[in-house]
C-alpha cells in the first residue's frame, strides 16, 4: 500500500500547535506523509479550537466544504481533533456526517488507532451513512472521566506522546524555535471558558521529561523555548507523591498552590516549584539562548519566580498575565480568584523586581481582556480602561465576549451585553491600547537591545519573492494562530544591505539592516546581535546594528 498522505490544519492557541506537531511527528514515524495541500491528501485533520465561537465556524465551513468532495473520494478519511470534538461530541457527527474520526485534546495519543481504523471502514461507508461507523473512531475523554490524579493516570499514555516527540535538526528545515508543555489542562474553572472542559483537569509533567526534552531540543540546535500550561506558573511536582508505570514517570495531578517552599510544609517531600523548573532548565541547558513561558495567571505569583528570571540572563522579562476586567464586580463573576488591586499589586511588584530598562531589559507585559461580559455595565467597562491604562501592557489581547456551551456562564447569566456595544467596547479599547503600545515603542528609542535574528524582515521577503504566507508551515497551513516565527532561512540572497527582522527578549519585533556582503544572511539568522533604536513605526522598531 502507497504510503498515506495527511493534511492537518490547526485553529487556536500554542497548545495546539504543540499538539499538532506531536501528532505529525508521530504519524511521519509509523510512515505517514504530510502534504500543505489538502487536496492532495487522504487523512485530512482539523485540530480545533473552542475557546471562541468564531474559531469553531471556520471549522464548519470547511467541513462544509469538503461534504462536497468526499462525494467524489468515498475513501477520505476526515477527522477533527482537539477542543472541538471534545466539546460537542458526537452531536458533530450527527450534524457533519462527513466527520469520520473525532479525537479530544486529551486523547491524542490513540489518534493513529482511530485513523488506521478509519481507513480501513471507510472504503465500504458511503458518506451519508453515519451509522455504520466504527465505534474506533472516537476518542473523548467527556466530562465524567476527566484525566485526574496520580494514579488516575495508569495506563495514561499522552505523557507517551511529548516523550515520543521527533527532533530533528534544525538545518533540516526545522524551527529554532519550540514549544515545551509543562502543565496540561486547567482547573480554574473561570465561568467564561471551555477549556478546563475540553482539556480536563490539570496535570504537572515530571521535571525530568521536561528537562530531557529541553536537552534534546537544544542539541538539535533549537535555541528559543516557550514553556507552556494554562496557568503555567501554577506549575509544582511533588516527588514523594510521584508514581511510575512500566518505567515512565506520570504526570501528577495539580494541587491548591501552597507557596514556593522547596519542602513541602506538610508533608517535607521534596518539590520542584516553578521557579525551581525555570532555574534549573536555564542553568542546566545553557545553550538555550532564550526561555520564555506562556500563560500566567495572576495570582499566586511569587517573589522566588521574579527574582529566578531577574537572575538569570537567558530568561526573557516578558509575562502574558491576562487580567481579563478591571472591574471587581466582573471579576467575581467569572471566577477569577482575585481582585484588580491585587493584579495592580502583582505587576508593581513585577516591575520594581524586574524593569531594568537601563540595561536593555525592561519588563514587557501583555494580557487579555473579554469586553462585553454578562452584565458588564458602562462603569464596569470603565474600569477595565482604567487598568488597560495602569497596566501599560506592551499589547493587550482583546476578545469580544463569546458564550460557550457547557460553561456557567453559558448556562447561568444571560448573554444581554448587545453585540453593538461589545464590538464599540472593542472598538475603544484597541484605540487606547494602540496609544499605549505606541508610547512604549517610542520609549525604547535610544535604548540598546539584544536581538535574536529571525529572518529577512517581511519587506525584503518581498523584495526578494520569497513566499510570505502566514504560519509555520510546518504542518499544513496554521490558520488563526501566533506561531514561533524563527524559521531556518536558506534562500541565497544577493550580497548587499538587508532588512532583517529580530525580537528583543521582551518580544518587541526590530527590523534593521545588515550588510549581507559582510556577514552572510545564514550566519546572522539565529544569533543574538545588538541593535540600537532609532525610530519606533507602527509594525515594529527600527534600529542599527551596533555589534
Ligand atoms: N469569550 C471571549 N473570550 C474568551 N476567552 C476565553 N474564553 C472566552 C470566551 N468565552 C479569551 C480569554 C483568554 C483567551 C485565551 O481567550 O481572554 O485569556
Ligand atoms: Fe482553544 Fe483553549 Fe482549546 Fe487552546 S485550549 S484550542 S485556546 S479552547
Amino acid at each position: 500500500m502507497p504510503p498515506r498522505t495527511v493534511y492537518l490544519e490547526t485553529y487556536g492557541c500554542q497548545m495546539n500547535e504543540l499538539d499538532s506537531e506531536l501528532v505529525a511527528g508521530r504519524l511521519r514515524q509509523l510512515g505517514y506523509r504530510f502534504t500543505p495541500e489538502a487536496s492532495q491528501a487522504d487523512v485530512v485533520l482539523y485540530n480545533t479550537c473552542s475557546v471562541r465561537e468564531r474559531a469553531e465556524q471556520k471549522v464548519w465551513s470547511r467541513l462544509g466544504e469538503i461534504k462536497k468532495r468526499k462525494g467524489d473520494e468515498p475513501g477520505l478519511v476526515v477527522g477533527v481533533l482537539g477542543c472541538m470534538a471534545e466539546r460537542d461530541g458526537e452531536a458533530m457527527i450527527d450534524r457533519m456526517p462527513v466527520v469520520d474520526i473525532l479525537c479530544g485534546p486529551g486523547e491524542l495519543d490513540k489518534l493513529p488507532e482511530l485513523i488506521d481504523n478509519a481507513v480501513r471502514t471507510r472504503a465500504s461507508l458511503s458518506a451519508d451513512a453515519p451509522a455504520r461507523r466504527s465505534a474506533n473512531q472516537v476518542a473523548l475523554q467527556g466530562d465524567t472521566s476527566r484525566r485526574s490524579g496520580t494514579l488516575a493516570a495508569a495506563g495514561d499514555n499522552l505523557e507517551l506522546l511529548d516523550l515520543s516527540r521527533t527532533i530533528s535538526p534544525v538545518d533540516e528545515g526545522r524551527s529554532r524555535s519550540a514549544y515545551v508543555r509543562i502543565t496540561r489542562g486547567c482547573n480554574k474553572f473561570c465561568t467564561y471558558c471551555v477549556v478546563p472542559h475540553t482539556r480536563g483537569a490539570e496535570m504537572h509533567r515530571p521535571p525530568e521529561h521536561i528537562l530531557d526534552e529541553c536537552k534534546r531540543l537544544a542539541d538539535a540546535g533549537v535555541i528559543e523555548i516557550t514553556l507552556l500550561g494554562q496557568t503555567v506558573n501554577h506549575y509544582r511536582f511533588e516527588h514523594g507523591a510521584s508514581v511510575s508505570i512500566g518505567g515512565v514517570a506520570q504526570p501528577q495531578k495539580g494541587r491548591t498552590y501552597k507557596g514556593s517552599h522547596h519542602r513541602d510544609a506538610f508533608s517535607g517531600e521534596h518539590v520542584t516549584t516553578f521557579a525551581d523548573l525555570l532555574g534549573r532548565i536555564h542553568d542546566e541547558v545553557p545553550s538555550v539562548q532564550r526561555l520564555r513561558f506562556v500563560t500566567s495567571y495572576p495570582r499566586d505569583f511569587g517573589d522566588d519566580v521574579l527574582e529566578v528570571i531577574r537572575d538569570s540572563p537567558r530568561i526573557c522579562r516578558y509575562l502574558h498575565v491576562p487580567a481579563q476586567s478591571g472591574s471587581n464586580r466582573v471579576l467575581k463573576t467569572m471566577n477569577r480568584g482575585y481582585t484588580i488591586e491585587e493584579y495592580d499589586e502583582f505587576l508593581d511588584r513585577a516591575r520594581s523586581i524586574l524593569d531594568q530598562p537601563e540595561i536593555g531589559r525592561p519588563l514587557m507585559i501583555s494580557g487579555d481582556v473579554i469586553v462585553g461580559f454578562p452584565t458588564e455595565t458602562d462603569a464596569d467597562f470603565e474600569a477595565t480602561i482604567e487598568m488597560v491604562k495602569r497596566s501599560r501592557a506592551k499589547n493587550q489581547f482583546i476578545f469580544k465576549y463569546s458564550p460557550r456551551p457547557g460553561t456557567v456562564a453559558y448556562d447561568r447569566i444571560p448573554d444581554d451585553v448587545p453585540e453593538a456595544l461589545k464590538r464599540s467596547r472593542n472598538n475603544t479599547l484597541l484605540a487606547i491600547q494602540a496609544e499605549i503600545s505606541d508610547e512604549i515603542s517610542r520609549e525604547q528609542i535610544g535604548r540598546e537591545f539584544e536581538i535574536l535574528v529571525e529572518g529577512f524582515s517581511r519587506n525584503e521577503k518581498k523584495k526578494r519573492g520569497v513566499d510570505v504566507k502566514p504560519g509555520s508551515g510546518m504542518v499544513g497551513l496554521t490558520v488563526g494562530g501566533s506561531s514561533p516565527a524563527l524559521a531556518t532561512e536558506t534562500e541565497t540572497e544577493p550580497a548587499g544591505l538587508a532588512q532583517f527582522s529580530g525580537r528583543t527578549d521582551g518580544d518587541q519585533i526590530v527590523f534593521f539592516d545588515v550588510d549581507t556582503s559582510a556577514t552572510p544572511a545564514d550566519d546572522l539568522i539565529g544569533s543574538i546581535v545588538r541593535v540600537r533604536i532609532d525610530d519606533a513605526g507602527k509594525l515594529a522598531l527600527q534600529g542599527t546594528r551596533i555589534k
